[in-house]
């Protein structure tokens, strides 16, 4: 009886054990989620861009914990506020960095990360820039990629798409924020398309993104009868421009770049904002699955349909997400440091593709996003003057 009791005992310790170590398993993992880092633009004139960045990226959050996370680890943002200068995102990424992110989602502006990038790259941490459209982004370094095109594929169908609209557009007004290095980045593209397409570029009128008077470029540009302006800016200095534009008495068409592509613009230049021509790397109305999705949940959220910069942060870290539970597939991300796992992250974020709200994405080896399709949008004004929707033209 004795002898029979002791191995009774024994396999009465094993599962004690196991069931303490397997408690102790699940109480870990329900305790340390996996941290992503959010470095967007949460005050300042470019959270007219920013928090929508932020609001993407939080039903990324809650859509990806609700499916199960990592394998059953739940994912857990840390938001950095990046201001809208380049000391605010080297700041945002020095303090995510410490607190032992994964990867990270931002900054806001190219600007920025031409900056805060680097901090990145020399720790080893992955970037995936949610909005960065700027030339030369992914060549920063091997940790930088983006999910938001290029300038360069984007911007030249919003002048097509001006074109179609008004055939007789033969001279272009062309602006830019000239201490932006996106607006620099844009406004190469879109003189380049306007030569391309044989339109004749009348005048190139430099601002600064600080600037609030454009009366100066505004009454430079219109002594020259232009047919078609085009403003690459940011959202509250792009916005000034537009209306001013307008008040001048300017009737032609008006492209905006992607720093104007925001409902946040809508307060700034009111019902003058109406007609502006914007490219997209989004539509809301793509008809798949993810995207009806994160459609449902936004608007749910926000009472009207979603915008392009909410759906690249979601994009952002809905990457992280499955190229985590591919590596964690793989090699169980509980056998690796913070820095393996940084590494093998950001060559598992470069290996794979993904369906994501933009449509199926994928990342050549330098990190540039590899996308299918792009659209362009038109601003329409409500009567109110206040409020309006972006409609799809193209
Ligand atoms: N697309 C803008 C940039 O790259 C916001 O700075």
């Amino acid at each position: 009886m004795f002898k029979a009791y002791r191995p009774t005992r024994f396999i009465l310790f094993l599962f004690i054990l196991v069931a303490a170590l397997s408690t102790q398993f699940v109480f870990a993992q329900d305790q340390e989620p996996i941290k992503i880092g959010v470095a967007v633009a949460q005050t300042s004139n470019v959270a007219l861009l920013g928090q929508e960045q932020v609001i993407g990226a939080q039903i990324a959050e809650a859509y990806f914990n609700e499916k199960g996370g990592v394998n059953g680890r739940p994912i857990q943002l840390v938001l950095q506020d990046t201001a809208g200068d380049e000391a605010g995102a080297i700041n945002a990424f020095t303090t995510i960095i410490a607190d032992n992110v994964v990867g990270i989602v931002g900054p806001t502006l190219s600007q920025q990360a031409f900056s805060a990038d680097p901090l990145a790259e020399q720790a080893q941490v992955p970037v995936l820039a949610p909005s960065n459209t700027a030339r030369g982004i992914p060549e920063i370094g091997e940790y930088i990629g983006r999910v938001s095109a290029p300038v360069a594929v984007v911007a030249p169908n919003a002048v097509r798409a001006a074109l179609e609209l008004d055939p007789n557009i033969k001279d272009v007004a062309v602006f830019y924020a000239q201490n932006d290095a996106f607006a620099s980045s844009e406004t190469t593209t879109f003189q380049e398309t306007v030569t391309a397409l044989g339109l004749n570029l009348a005048t190139v009128q430099t601002f600064q993104t600080t600037d609030t008077d454009f009366s100066a470029q505004v009454t430079n540009a219109l002594a020259l009868n232009p047919q078609l302006a085009i403003v690459s800016g940011l959202a509250a200095d792009g916005g000034n421009l537009v209306r001013q534009l307008r008040e001048f008495g300017f009737t032609g068409l008006i492209v905006g770049g992607n720093g104007l592509n925001t409902a946040n613009i809508f307060p700034v230049c009111q019902a003058l904002c109406d007609g502006i021509i914007i490219a997209q790397a989004y539509s809301y109305a793509a008809d798949t699955p993810i995207n009806n999705e994160f459609r449902t949940i936004y608007k749910e959220q926000q009472g009207k349909e979603p915008p392009q910069f909410s759906a690249q942060a979601f994009a952002g870290v809905q990457v992280f997400v499955e190229a985590l539970i591919r590596l964690d597939n793989i090699v169980p991300l509980e056998t690796l440091d913070l820095a393996t796992t940084r590494k093998l992250l950001n060559v598992f974020v470069l290996a794979g593709g993904y369906e994501t709200p933009l449509g199926p994405i994928s990342f050549t080896p330098t990190g540039e996003i590899v996308q299918a399709q792009y659209y362009v949008a038109q601003i329409k004004m409500n009567e109110d003057g206040q409020t309006g929707v972006f409609t799809f033209i193209r």
